[in-house]
């Protein structure tokens, strides 16, 4: 199977498992424990059914979109992912400019293996920061200095991973930074040479966010160590409002699952809210991101902007969730099995196809721009 080959997502995610070693592989396409609300993330959306109208009208459509303070092209954005060098050597600077070629919003992670700098210098689309909270209160203020001088525009702090969530597949792999590879996970390498030449032939790992905190070379502090010996699991609502202020300009909160919360989050002067169960990689078993939607926009969305995301594969789930108030919708496996599966033009060709898919889709609604979906374009069964 090649590129031009890949029409949709499981196209993308079936070259990428071609391309990539199963440990690498695993770590983007796994969820938590049984992997049920990773499951029910996408099934989610064939609760409901378009009710399209006709002869409207439609030669132009209007995909763009304003959130929290951004005009995007189209409402769907490339959320904030770990380790990207490490699915394909381009990394965060094929997906920045991916995003910029389709003029919509990206994250870059705390976890991200490109400085937030570089890539803020790179392209002009907005930029999303995705933060953690340490419990070093100076360390949060200097990350969040950084990331204001570089003229990040959005900060995006993620609430849903006070701890890791239990991803087996990677336990059984030894997935982790650095690598503690089982056999059978290093076998898995073996059969991936191309992965592993092109790996050795680029830029050396690194996570420069993070790296006067991580040691990359000895074994002395992994990812899951850096959760829990520099991450606060005493992080509380008085700590972000401070943050906030501290930050004075958009502000969203990711993860965000109950009405309570979201209300809160309105209290204390978020922008936006992302509702989010990190598509299906933290706690199993919760609800997903498009069954929560509603009562959340109920509850706040005349106030802030509600995304949302987790799921998301079709044009067909990003109309079903902007119908219901959403105002923009974020993907993660989206572009990251196309980044995978080819560098800069997978995730060029992934966003593309979403953007045909969405002109297409209003087309077939008998919509002209984002505006004009509502309930009433809804049916549940
Ligand atoms: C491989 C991978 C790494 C991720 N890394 C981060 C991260 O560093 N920070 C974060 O807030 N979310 C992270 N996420 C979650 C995404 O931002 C997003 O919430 C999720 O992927 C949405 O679900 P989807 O993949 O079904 O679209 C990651 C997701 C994946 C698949």
């Amino acid at each position: 199977m090649r590129l031009s080959h890949c029409h949709n997502f499981q196209d993308f995610r079936t070259l990428a498992k071609k391309r990539l070693p199963g440990p690498i592989f695993n770590y983007i396409d796994g969820g938590s424990d049984d992997e049920s609300t990773y499951r029910r993330n996408t099934t989610a959306f064939e609760s409901c059914d378009l009710v399209p109208n006709v002869l409207t009208g439609v030669k132009d459509i209007d995909l763009s979109v304003t959130v929290m303070g951004q005009k995007l092209d189209m409402p769907v954005y490339c959320s904030p992912t770990a380790l990207q060098r490490l699915f394909h050597h381009q990394g965060e600077r094929a997906v920045a400019a991916a995003a910029e070629k389709y003029g919509t919003m990206f994250g870059v992670s705390s976890f991200g293996t490109v400085s937030v700098e570089e890539i803020a210098k790179q392209v002009k689309t907005p930029q999303v920061y995705q933060f953690y909270f340490h419990k070093d209160r100076g360390l949060n203020r200097a990350m969040m200095e950084r990331a204001k001088a570089s003229g990040i525009q959005v900060m995006m702090l993620t609430v849903d991973s006070i701890t890791g969530g239990n991803r087996e597949r990677d336990l059984r792999t030894g997935f982790s930074i650095p690598f503690r590879l089982t056999l059978g996970g290093m076998l898995q390498f073996a059969i991936k040479p191309m992965w592993g030449i092109n790996y050795l032939t680029h830029e050396k790992f690194s996570l420069p966010q993070l790296d006067e905190h991580i040691d990359m070379d000895g074994s002395a502090t992994s990812i899951g160590e850096y959760f829990t010996n520099m991450l606060d699991p005493s992080m509380n609502w008085d700590d972000v409002a401070e943050m906030i202020k501290f930050w004075d300009g958009e502000f969203c909160l990711k993860g965000i699952m109950s009405r309570e919360d979201a209300r809160r989050a309105v209290d204390i002067g978020c922008t936006g809210i992302v509702i989010s169960n990190h598509g299906g990689r933290q706690l199993d078993g919760s609800r997903s991101s498009f069954d929560q939607l509603a009562e959340i926009v109920d509850e706040v969305g005349d106030e802030v902007d509600v995304i949302l995301d987790s799921g998301v594969q079709r044009g067909t789930h990003v109309l079903k969730a902007l119908s219901m108030g959403a105002k923009a919708v974020g993907v993660g496996r989206m572009y990251l099995y196309p980044l995978a599966a080819a560098g800069q033009p997978g995730v060029e060709r992934a966003l593309g196809l979403m953007r045909s898919e969405l002109e297409r889709d209003m087309k077939l609604m008998g919509k002209t721009s984002v505006d004009q979906l509502s309930r009433a374009n809804l049916r549940f069964r």
